[in-house]
């Protein structure tokens, strides 16, 4: 092994880690509606379709979703007949008996206002720790974490962080101001989404390979 490929400690990438990052998704990241918006209900209702649903997908039944409901109190007074055929073509109709719930419970118990601490939100029916978490971090900017599959495999393989970690991990790398939080989260995921793939990860493309525990143990390096 030459010197170059032993295992960094996590903070001393974070930096360089962070820096590249971000400059990778400010040029590769994806234009998404729900990337548009700071409106918990808009960010919530794309969370919960993306909980399962491929975002080709949901990109097809999200603005007409928010077309027919587009704000909380609307949610709440539809039947729910009229919500799970709006959440036709989605699939798995659990998360919208559950969005319907939620919409229901915060007109009744918070004046229609969605609270923007995790702990709050994971409260709320169908809402895990991830969609705590994303709805946090990209409705309310807040630095906290939002760790899904993929983000959990790109902090696997970069950092060598058990699974248990990646929320430890996250909140070690994530840059202190809100606005740039944001960001992080999002470019994290979609660096799992798009390059650090379960299957065949595009490392030759990757922004932040030359920190990447996994790929310099592969020999990645020296190639
Ligand atoms: N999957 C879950 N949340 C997402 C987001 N904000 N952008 C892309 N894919 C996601």
């Amino acid at each position: 092994m030459s010197p170059s490929v032993l295992p960094q400690s996590t903070p001393k990438r974070a930096p360089e880690f962070r820096r590249r990052l971000l400059a990778w998704f400010r040029r590769a990241g994806r234009d998404l509606p729900w990337r548009r918006t700071r409106d918990p209900y808009r960010v919530l209702v794309s969370e919960f379709m993306l909980q399962q649903t491929q975002v080709a997908r949901v990109l097809q039944f999200y603005p007409r979703f928010l077309e027919r409901y587009p704000d909380l109190a609307a949610l709440a007074r539809a039947p729910a007949r009229r919500v799970r055929e709006a959440w036709d073509g989605l699939g798995y109709y659990r998360r919208a008996a559950n969005l319907h719930r939620l919409a229901r419970e915060v007109m009744a118990t918070r004046g229609g206002r969605l609270p923007g601490d995790p702990e709050a939100l994971r409260a709320l029916p169908g809402v895990g720790p991830y969609t705590a978490g994303a709805v946090a971090a990209f409705a309310f900017e807040r630095p906290v974490a939002a760790v899904d599959t993929n983000v959990r495999r790109v902090l696997r393989r970069v950092f060598s962080c058990e699974p248990a970690k990646a929320e430890e991990t996250v909140q070690l790398l994530q840059p202190r101001r809100g606005k740039t939080a944001w960001t992080f989260n999002q470019a994290l995921m979609e660096l799992g989404a798009l390059v650090c793939t379960a299957r065949a990860p595009k490392c030759p493309e990757c922004p932040v390979s030359r920190y990447c525990d996994w790929y310099l143990a592969s020999g990645g390096g020296n190639k």
